[in-house]
């Protein structure tokens, strides 16, 4: 029961909409499905993301970018999300438009990699204004200053 307990309030704790994911607590009564939901394909693309970014980020101040836009993300657009209704219009939008900015880091001149690289984390930032802004502030850490 202890461990039990332990996994969901660590599942609370590691999940980007905290909002939701309290309100979900509540709604579900099996303790099991919360904890399959809080780890949803979109969330673990979500945290990928955001590591690859954080890790290029150095590169990108350098203007020595080495690695190449991850195919994987364009599975943004079929991943399972915590909640389904989350896919709306609105996120279709941002997404196209966040996968367009991603893909030109890597077709950027060394004198617009900062620029290019900002905008995509920019877009991350739109997105979350209107879908989930709980991991704003960490976001925002990934911009170039
Ligand atoms: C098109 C909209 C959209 C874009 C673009 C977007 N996000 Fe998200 N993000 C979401 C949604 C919706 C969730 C909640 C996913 C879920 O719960 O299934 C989320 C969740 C997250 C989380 C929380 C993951 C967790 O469960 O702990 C982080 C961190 C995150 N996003 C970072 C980023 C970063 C960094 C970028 C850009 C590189 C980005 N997001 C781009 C909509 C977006």
């Amino acid at each position: 029961m202890k461990i039990l307990f332990v996994v969901v309030v660590l599942s609370v704790l590691s999940f980007g909409c905290k909002d939701k994911a309290t309100k979900k607590l509540q709604d579900e009564k099996d303790k099991k499905e919360f904890v399959m939901v809080a780890t949803s394909e979109m969330s673990n693309l979500m945290k990928e993301m955001y590591t690859f970014n954080e890790s290029i980020k150095q590169q990108v101040i350098e203007g020595r970018l080495n690695l190449s836009y991850p195919e994987k993300f364009n599975t943004i657009h079929s991943a399972t999300m915590t909640d389904p209704k989350d896919r709306d219009d609105t996120f279709e939008t941002f997404s196209k438009l966040f996968i367009q900015h991603e893909k030109a880091i890597f077709k950027s001149s060394k004198e617009d990699l900062v620029l290019k690289y900002n905008n995509a984390i920019n877009t991350c930032i739109a997105c979350h204004l209107k879908k989930c802004s709980g991991p704003i502030p960490r976001i925002k850490k990934l911009l170039i200053k």
